[in-house]
C-alpha cells in the first residue's frame, strides 16, 4: 500500500457506479475462491473452483482521506455473480478492531444481503437494492452477499482507525449462509455451528 498522505484540502473522487471504479484509488485488493476458502460450507466445490482457475469473488478499491486532524475512509467493493456450490458469492466479513466504531455502506449496483452480527449473537439481515443506504452499528460484523445476477456494487465509508477483525469470522463464520434453492436465495443455518438454528 502507498503511504497515506496528509491532505488538509477539500478532496473528491469520481466513481463509476456501473464498474465500482474511481479514480484516485490508491489500491485494489482482489479476493479470489482461495483467499476465502475456509468461509465456504461446500469445501469440494472450493477446491473444484481452484483447480479450474480460481475465479474472483469480489474487488475492494480504497481511498483515504487522511487530513491532520481526522481519517475517514472510502472502500467501493464489487461482488461478481456466481456460486461455491449453491452458497453465494460474499465477502469474507469483519468486525471492526476499534469497537466504537460504525460505518456505512452505500449499495450503488446489483441485489444481495447484508449480514450483521454482534459478538453476542444479534443477527440482523438487511436486503439490499441500488440506492439502499445501511448504518452498521459499532460492535457488529458486517459481509455482503451477492445473489443477484449482475455485480454488487457499494460504497463503504468509515474511519480509518476502525481497523479489521476478521479472526472471529475465520473461526465460526455468520449465524446463516446464503445459498440457492429452487433459484431464490435461502438462509440456512450455519453447518460451522452445530447449535445454531
Ligand atoms: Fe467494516
Amino acid at each position: 500500500m502507498k503511504p497515506v498522505e496528509i491532505n488538509d484540502l477539500p478532496t473528491s473522487v469520481w466513481l463509476d457506479i456501473n464498474t465500482g471504479v474511481f479514480e484516485p484509488c490508491v489500491e485494489i485488493s482482489r479476493r479470489k475462491v482461495s483467499d476465502l476458502a475456509m468461509m465456504f460450507a461446500d469445501q469440494e466445490a472450493v477446491q473444484q473452483l481452484i483447480a479450474q482457475g480460481d475465479p474472483v469473488v469480489y474487488d475492494i478499491r480504497y481511498h483515504p482521506f487522511q487530513t491532520s486532524t481526522s481519517d475517514m475512509a472510502l472502500g467501493v467493493s464489487t461482488i461478481y455473480p456466481g456460486k461455491v456450490g449453491d452458497e453465494y458469492h460474499m465477502t469474507k466479513g469483519h468486525f471492526h478492531v476499534r469497537m466504537d466504531q460504525p460505518e456505512i455502506y452505500f449499495c450503488v449496483r446489483g441485489t444481495g444481503f447484508l449480514l450483521m452480527e454482534s459478538k453476542e449473537g444479534d443477527f440482523q439481515v438487511a436486503e439490499w437494492r441500488p440506492g439502499t443506504i445501511t448504518h452498521i452499528p459499532p460492535q457488529y460484523a458486517h459481509r455482503v452477499v451477492n445473489t443477484g445476477p449482475e455485480p454488487l456494487i457499494w460504497v463503504a465509508s468509515y474511519h480509518l482507525a476502525a481497523g479489521h477483525d476478521y479472526e472471529p469470522i475465520i473461526a465460526r463464520g455468520f449465524a446463516k449462509i446464503v445459498v440457492e434453492k429452487d433459484g431464490q436465495p435461502v438462509f440456512l443455518p450455519n453447518p460451522r455451528r452445530p447449535n445454531s438454528s
